[in-house]
């Protein structure tokens, strides 16, 4: 409110200074008009644009939580993610968006959703290139948004917490976090009865505004006498098993 009355007194006195000069306001506004693109680009100092690189990474890899109407705040035109670039690079690079809730690297997961490197480099340059927006006509359709993952088939799941021993064989297909997760990271391994130790998820910063199951690349077969360790006091995770009945979990 200050602000914008600051402003507009501030363009009076301007409008009365040139007039006092004989200058229309007109002719202000067409200076104005003329001179903008020119500033603007001498500060780009990169080919990559939004209309070509960037919306393409972001309607793929961001859109589904980033629009309207949708579980944060809208990212898919050029004046909703421009105010936001130095937030946009700072997330990628720190790999917390898009959002996984686990440290990348510690087991595998089909349905693992991470940034390539060539994307995070091209945002980088399109940041600190000075975010241009670019040729309208490369500008791809908005964002067709992938229908929301089938629901999980559960059956045969087991909930476990603290250390758990598998009493028969098991053929572990993925997990999910059960519990509101206590802030406690979780590094969850699970040993088999010859000692050898397979790194399952490393839960961090997992939240239930993102949940999500982790499905295993490939199913571990898992012999009866193997543990369950790791997991911090308060977290619950199910376990899933193959599904018997041939309906396959993406
Ligand atoms: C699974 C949903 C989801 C996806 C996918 C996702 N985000 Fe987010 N993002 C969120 C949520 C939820 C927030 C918090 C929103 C809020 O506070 O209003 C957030 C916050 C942010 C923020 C704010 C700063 C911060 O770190 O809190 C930035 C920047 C951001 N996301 C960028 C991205 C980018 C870039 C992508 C794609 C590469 C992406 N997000 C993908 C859900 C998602």
């Amino acid at each position: 409110m200050v602000a914008s009355s600051f402003r507009s007194q501030q363009a009076t006195g301007t409008k009365q200074r040139f007039e006092k000069h004989g200058i229309g306001v007109a002719a202000l506004f067409f200076a104005a008009i003329t001179i903008t693109p020119g500033a603007n680009s001498h500060d780009v100092t990169t080919k990559v644009t939004w209309n070509r690189e960037i919306s393409r990474i972001v309607y793929a890899r961001c859109a589904s939580c980033h629009r309207p109407g949708a579980s944060a705040f809208s990212l898919v035109t050029y004046s909703e993610a421009n105010p936001w670039g130095r937030a946009i690079l700072d997330s990628v690079l720190r790999r917390t968006m898009p959002p996984w809730g686990a440290v990348k690297g510690f087991g595998s997961f089909r349905n693992e959703q991470a940034l390539m490197q060539e994307e995070i480099t091209l945002i980088e340059n399109w940041v600190n290139g000075g975010l241009p927006e670019g040729n309208p006509n490369d500008l791809p359709p908005r964002p067709i948004i992938p229908p929301p993952p089938e629901k999980l088939s559960r059956s045969g799941e087991i909930v476990v917490s603290g250390e758990y021993q598998f009493e028969r064989p098991f053929t572990l297909d993925g997990f999910v976090p059960a519990s509101r997760l206590p802030s406690a990271s979780s590094r969850i391994v699970l040993e088999f009865p010859d000692r050898t130790v397979v790194p399952l998820v490393w839960l961090q910063d997992y939240s239930n505004d993102i949940a999500h199951p982790f499905l295993l690349r490939k199913p571990l077969a898992v012999p009866a006498g193997a543990i369950v360790r790791g997991l911090a006091s308060g977290t619950a995770l199910a376990l899933i098993p193959v599904q018997k009945n041939g309906s396959k979990n993406p």
